[in-house]
């Protein structure tokens, strides 16, 4: 009896407790794995790069291991040791970020046919070393094929300094995380009602005056980026393969930019005063023309996101508007959906004009221009129509629905300051984000319209720089993997709960004030100063 407790004592041990997924890679990568033995690597480690293409790529994974774990790696073109051999994999680019990781004893080999997939390549290894590295910085790594590729083009962050100024030592941090996670396109949502937050020459005041105040406080001092600032910002994005996409919102949330001229400002209304634009002057075409021009030469994304939500809160005024009266008796504009419509294909025109694509949110998705030069973000994600309508006429769209992509909802139900969906109280769990599954919103037919997907930071509920981390994390981590790793091979929460549980260790190393979906007194949920729930 004794010997047949021991017997099964023993066969229990040997089950496999840990899953063959790479313990602590997120995104899980789309192929891999698991080999024998181990690859040792410590500071005397060389970097080999095999085409002086990918010197860069080399120097961040220098300065990442420098900076995480305190290792020094020389880089060099040949060597006679076990190595990191950085080198090009044959072919044509097709599939823009694919890459390979090899480890085996005797070599760590990441090889792709461009230097974004070297970039990350070099991302899966800077993880996979923070999970296996000691104290006297030797890491064990184990040996691993893996052949990885995103599932979606467009794997975007949201943040909106609008409503809170969080400067640049912030957005570089979340930059960090973002390429940590394989994210790539910051949507900076620059200028709203709170305040205006763009340094433009030709209109200063737009920053010194428009950038006084934010949500909690409208007397805070002015705050807004230089274009110095912003220039290194973008630089710092592109080292790590990021396109920062600013959003100048219009014609609606621009009383920030009201304050600063208000003879361009089209009125609100009694809950949103001074929210528009004035569509019914000439002068705030040439006026916001002007702003997209310095706009446009100051970010090279090609892009520009024009906002265009929510006009209806605050364009009341324009029913008895002079300007806007005699607009629509001469343009033959029915209402003031017209009008607003005849605002937006104007300002489309603009950016277009400037070699640039006009991103709006989903209330243009009925617009007429031309489908080719536009994006289209689907946020109201009661309204499933609209995102049907954008592809239906052919926008290539982003999906970026408050539930669950919103992370300024609460993330489970003890959460006090943060927001729910009214209608049925839902929010933006974890898993909800993990979970999130494109392919069931829309016909097969339309998935190549489909760029990908967005995490929207919103910052009414977030004013501290706890509280934005608790709000992030770990919830940027179900987006990376909700829109890099396919949606067939991403139905593991409990794989994915346990690489997370990894990825918790990380955060206390790094002093974040995230959210703990296991243990949630972890870190008591921050309340932001001067917050009232509503
Ligand atoms: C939005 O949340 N108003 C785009």
């Amino acid at each position: 009896m004794k010997t047949f407790i021991l017997f099964l004592l023993l066969t229990a041990a040997c089950i496999p407790v840990i899953s063959q997924q790479p313990d602590f890679i997120i995104p899980l990568p789309d192929k891999f794995t698991k080999q024998d033995g181990s690859f040792s690597l410590d500071q005397y480690t060389p970097i080999v790069i095999r085409e002086s293409a990918f010197r860069d790529q080399a120097n961040f994974l220098q300065q990442e291991l420098l900076k995480r774990n305190g290792l020094t790696l020389a880089v060099q073109s040949q060597s006679t040791v076990p190595s990191i051999v950085i080198d090009r994999l044959p072919g044509a680019d097709n599939v823009k970020g694919e890459y390979k990781l090899s480890i085996t004893p005797k070599e760590i080999s990441i090889s792709a046919r461009s230097q974004e997939g070297i970039f990350y390549g070099v991302t899966s290894l800077v993880q996979l070393i923070q999970q296996s590295i000691s104290k006297n910085a030797t890491a064990l790594i184990p040996c691993w094929d893996i052949e990885d590729k995103p599932a979606f083009a467009w794997r975007g962050i949201l943040l909106d300094e609008s409503r809170y100024f969080f400067g640049k030592e912030t957005v570089k941090f979340i930059l960090d995380w973002m390429a940590f996670y394989k994210l790539n396109r910051f949507h900076w949502h620059l200028t709203d009602d709170p305040g205006w937050r763009l340094e433009i020459k030709k209109y200063p005041k737009l920053g010194l005056v428009g950038g006084v105040g934010n949500y909690f406080d409208t007397l805070a001092a002015a705050k807004y980026y230089t274009q110095e600032e912003i220039k290194e910002i973008i630089a710092y994005a592109q080292q790590r393969f990021i396109e920062v996409i600013p959003e100048i919102d219009m014609p609606g949330h621009a009383r920030g930019a009201n304050k600063a001229y208000p003879q361009f400002s089209g009125g609100g209304s009694k809950q949103y005063p001074e929210f528009t634009f004035n569509p019914g002057r000439e002068e705030t075409y040439k006026y916001l023309t002007d702003i997209l021009k310095e706009t446009n030469a100051l970010f090279p994304s090609e892009m520009i996101h024009l906002g265009g939500d929510e006009v209806h809160f605050g364009n009341e005024q324009w029913n008895t508007n002079k300007d806007v009266q005699q607009l629509m008796k001469d343009k033959k504009l029915a209402n003031l959906k017209a009008v607003e419509t005849y605002f937006i294909e104007r300002m489309a025109d603009s950016v277009v004009r400037m070699n640039n694509k006009a991103l709006f949110w989903d209330e243009v998705a009925g617009s007429s221009f031309d489908p080719a030069n536009s994006i289209i973000f689907w946020w109201r994600h009661d309204r499933a129509e609209q995102l049907k309508l954008a592809l239906s006429k052919g926008f290539t769209v982003v999906l970026t629905p408050r539930i669950p992509l919103y992370f300024d909802f609460v993330q489970d139900t003890m959460q006090r300051v943060g927001r729910r969906w009214k209608p049925d109280g839902s929010y933006s769990s974890l898993q909800l984000v993990y979970d999130f599954s494109p392919s069931r919103l829309y016909d097969a037919k339309h998935a190549p319209l489909v760029l990908g997907m967005q995490g929207s930071i919103w910052t009414e509920r977030i004013s501290t720089t706890d509280k934005l981390e608790y709000m992030m994390f770990p919830r940027i981590a179900g987006l990376a993997e909700a829109s890099w790793t396919a949606e067939n091979k991403r139905k593991d929460f409990a794989g994915f709960s346990r690489r997370i549980e990894k990825h918790l260790e990380l955060y206390r190393k790094h002093r974040l004030y995230f959210y703990n979906p296991f243990s949630p007194q972890e870190n008591p949920e921050p309340i932001v100063p001067g917050f009232i729930n509503r």
